[in-house]
């Protein structure tokens, strides 16, 4: 177990660069095994998640080459099985990319059930419709905790979503990229994760038209080709840095950013007093939070893109919890995405959360450090900006989910003037 050492209340300045989004580089290493000709791939972030499904590809026949932490070369040609089941896979959530991608590729494939944070129940009946659609077979083994699908005539169809996913739209496009005919995804997920998958496999050759839409085409091609493809940079890590700001004070500028992605993020922290700008070029923003000031309060409503992300909702009831006046932020995407309050209580935020819908918060001008555990991946990035904010020392234990999801969070503080050590556990107690 790794753990953070955070000294609190110093002001954050200079500058980070942000890294690629972690939930479009999953969906894009996934695609790169559906042509036998090699795929570059750049701008990957340096997370576990990345890791761990770039090691079940390699465990499945496919050739990695990582020609640096951010830039791997992948070639499909080699695969020689379609069973991806193993513990490590199951930790993570983009597991069932595989599926999707195997079928359009091999026509079969078993996957381990995805695992991921435990932030609601998170069911896949949306994948397995659409799937279904395409004339997969699919079968869950709650035995053996994973899914088969085989098909022998991958089709286009029509599939509307009962919710707007992002794993089932990326699932669906992966499977539907090879498949004859035309599939159409109605209610699909507007992410821009999605349009990004959609553009990496439109670069190989598909033939995807609407991503970023409610509906989304996919003509089915023949085959896919290799390319060289950069992964957008990551509107959770940016929106996250630009929390910190707002919560510990300060003035950093955010490199390698879209800041059209970060509009949600920016307007409500603009609205609570946060000077938010953007650069002429349009990839940069500098956020400004003034020592002197408190910040105001909000209501916040997580919704689908271009709604405030799901994923910055912990991050956000941070800086809400320190400002001037009640707030309110409702969870309207997974039932289970309160755990982290109970440690920001121990904090001595006053927040109390109703049906595990509702955080109702009563902005407190100060928190105090003391000892808390990371309960998920946002949770825990959240945790630390309250831990930077806060007056004292803080202990932050089970930091290994941020780990997952944003690369060395650490040190991109350290460099911007936060006062935070990462110790690992086990070296602790043999010192
Ligand atoms: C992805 C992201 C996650 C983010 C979420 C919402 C990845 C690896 N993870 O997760 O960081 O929080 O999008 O932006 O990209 N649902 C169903 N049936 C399904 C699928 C989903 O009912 O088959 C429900 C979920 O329970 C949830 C909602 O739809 O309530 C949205 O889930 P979804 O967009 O699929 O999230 P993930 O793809 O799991």
């Amino acid at each position: 177990m790794n753990r953070y050492i955070i000294n609190g209340g110093k002001p954050l300045h200079g500058e980070v660069v942000i890294g690629g989004a972690k939930n479009a580089a999953l969906g894009i290493i996934a695609g790169a095994i559906l042509t036998d000709e090699p795929v570059t791939i750049e701008n990957l972030p340096d997370v576990s998640d990345i890791n761990v499904l770039l090691d079940a590809i390699r465990g499945i026949g496919a050739t990695v080459e990582r020609i640096d932490a951010h830039k791997a070369v992948i070639c499909g040609k080699t695969i020689n099985s379609v069973v991806v089941n193993s513990e490590v896979i199951q930790k993570i959530r983009a597991s069932y990319y595989l599926l999707g991608a195997l079928v359009g590729k091999k026509g079969k494939a078993q996957v381990a059930m995805p695992g991921g944070c435990e932030i609601g129940a998170r069911p896949i009946d949306q994948h397995l419709k659409g799937l279904r659609a395409l004339g997969v077979k699919c079968d869950e083994n709650d035995a053996e905790n994973c899914i088969y699908a085989s098909v022998t005539n991958l089709h286009g169809s029509g599939i509307f979503l009962d919710v707007a996913s992002v794993g089932a739209t990326i699932n669906i496009m992966l499977a539907a990229v090879l498949a004859k005919g035309t599939t159409t995804i109605e209610n699909a997920a507007k992410e821009p994760h999605i349009v990004d998958v959609a553009n990496f496999l439109n670069s190989m050759g598909a033939r995807i038209k609407g991503a970023g839409t409610d509906v989304i085409r996919i003509f089915g091609v023949e085959s896919l080709k290799g390319t060289e493809y950069t992964v957008i940079p990551d509107q959770i890590e940016a929106g996250t840095f630009m929390c910190a700001v707002a919560a510990a004070k300060g003035d950093v500028t955010l490199k390698n950013v879209i800041p059209r992605h970060l509009e949600a993020i920016s307007s409500k922290l603009e609205e609570i007093g946060v000077t938010v700008t953007e650069s002429e070029d349009g990839t940069e923003v500098r956020v400004v939070s003034d020592v002197n000031a408190r910040l105001g309060a909000s209501t916040v409503r997580t919704r689908v893109y271009p709604g405030f992300p799901t994923d910055m909702q912990p991050q956000i009831t941070v800086v809400l919890m320190l400002g001037d006046g009640d707030s309110t932020v409702y969870e309207t995407i997974f039932e289970n995405r309160f755990r982290y309050v109970d440690e920001l209580v121990k904090m001595g935020a006053e927040i109390k959360v109703k049906n595990n819908e509702t955080a109702k918060i009563h902005g407190v001008e100060a928190v105090h450090g003391t000892h808390i555990d990371v309960p998920d991946l946002r949770a825990g990035a959240a945790l630390t900006i309250a831990a930077l904010a806060a007056d004292g020392q803080t202990v932050m234990d089970w930091i290994d989910y941020i780990e997952r999801g944003y690369e060395d969070f650490d040190g991109k503080l350290r460099g911007i003037g936060a006062d935070i050590v990462k110790e690992t556990v086990n070296d602790i107690e043999e010192a």
